[in-house]
C-alpha cells in the first residue's frame, strides 16, 4: 500500500533520515521504533507532506501513485497534504495537535477535510459509536478534556476523513499505563475495521505488541526490521528498547 524507497530528509543542516526505506500492505499495523531523535515523526510528516524528501532519488508511492519523487513517466511529483487526505492518508499528530479553544465537535469537523460531503453525520456517527466519550463531550472545548480524552479526540479527528491509512505517533505519550492499553486497544480495533496503520511509538513493548511487523530507526537509518513478534524477541531490540 504504502512504499518508502531511499527517504532523505534534512533540515536545513540536519540530515534527519540517511536514505531509509520501508513498506506497509494494506490491512497491517506496521510499528516504526527508535529513540527519541532517531527520525520516526520526521518519516510520518513527510508521508504526509509536512515536510519534502531532500533528494530527487527519495520516492515514495501509496496504492501504485507517486507521492513524492518521479513518477513511472520520469515527472518529478510532490504531493499537496489535502490531496494526501483525499487519498485517504490521515496523520495523528505527535502531541496531539487539537484545537484547545474550540469545542469537540468543532475538532472533529476539521478532520473532515470536505465539508460538503453530504455524508459527514455518518462520520460523525462512525467516530462517536468508536468513542462514546467525544460523544458525551461533544459541546465540551477541549483544552478541558483529559490526556487520554486529547489523544481520542486526535484519533476521531484523523477518523473523520475515512482514511485507508493511519499515521499514530506517539500515541500512548503522557499517559497512564490503563489509558495506554485503552488506547492501544482502539488502535487493534480501528485497524480490524479496515484501516492500516503505520504506528510510531517510542514504547516498544506496547507497538510490538499489537503490531504485525515492525522497522527500528537508528539515527535516520533502519537497522532492524522484521515480525513483531521476532523482533520482540530479538535480544539487540530487548536491550536497546524493552528495558532489559
Ligand atoms: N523542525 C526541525 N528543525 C530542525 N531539526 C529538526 C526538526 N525536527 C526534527 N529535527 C531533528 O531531526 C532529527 C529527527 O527528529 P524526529 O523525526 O522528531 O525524531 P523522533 O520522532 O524519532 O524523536 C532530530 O535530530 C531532530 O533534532
Ligand atoms: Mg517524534
Amino acid at each position: 500500500m504504502l512504499v518508502i524507497k531511499d527517504l532523505q530528509v534534512s533540515y536545513g543542516a540536519i540530515t534527519a533520515l540517511h536514505g531509509i526505506s520501508l513498506e506497509v500492505r494494506e490491512g497491517e499495523i506496521v510499528a516504526l521504533i527508535g529513540a527519541n531523535g532517531a527520525g520516526k515523526s520526521t518519516t510520518l510528516r513527510t508521508i504526509s507532506g509536512l515536510v519534502r524528501p531532500a533528494l530527487r532519488t527519495s520516492r515514495i508511492t501509496f496504492r501504485g501513485e507517486t507521492l513524492f519523487g518521479h513518477d513511472a513517466n520520469g515527472k518529478y511529483r510532490a504531493a499537496l497534504p489535502h490531496r494526501l487526505v483525499e487519498m485517504g492518508i490521515s496523520h495523528v499528530p505527535e502531541g496531539r495537535r487539537i484545537f484547545p479553544a474550540m469545542t469537540v465537535r468543532e475538532n472533529l469537523l476539521m478532520g473532515a477535510y470536505s465539508r460538503r460531503d453530504r455524508r459527514l453525520s455518518e462520520a460523525f456517527e462512525r467516530v462517536y459509536v468508536r468513542f462514546p466519550r467525544l460523544k458525551e463531550r461533544a459541546g465540551q472545548v477541549a483544552g478541558t478534556l483529559s490526556g487520554g480524552e486529547q489523544q481520542m479526540l486526535a484519533m476521531g479527528r484523523a477518523l473523520m476523513s475515512r482514511p485507508r491509512l493511519m499515521l499514530m505517533d506517539e500515541p500512548s505519550m503522557g499517559l497512564a499505563p490503563m489509558l495506554v492499553e485503552e488506547i492501544f486497544s482502539i488502535i487493534d480495533e480501528i485497524n480490524a475495521d479496515g484501516t492500516t496503520v503505520l504506528l510510531v511509538e517510542q514504547n516498544a513493548q506496547m507497538a510490538l505488541s499489537v503490531a504485525d511487523r515492525a522497522y527500528v530507526l537508528e539515527t535516520g537509518h533502519i537497522a532492524l526490521s522484521g515480525a513483531a513478534e521476532e523482533l520482540a524477541r530479538d535480544e539487540s531490540v530487548r536491550k536497546a528498547y524493552l528495558g532489559e
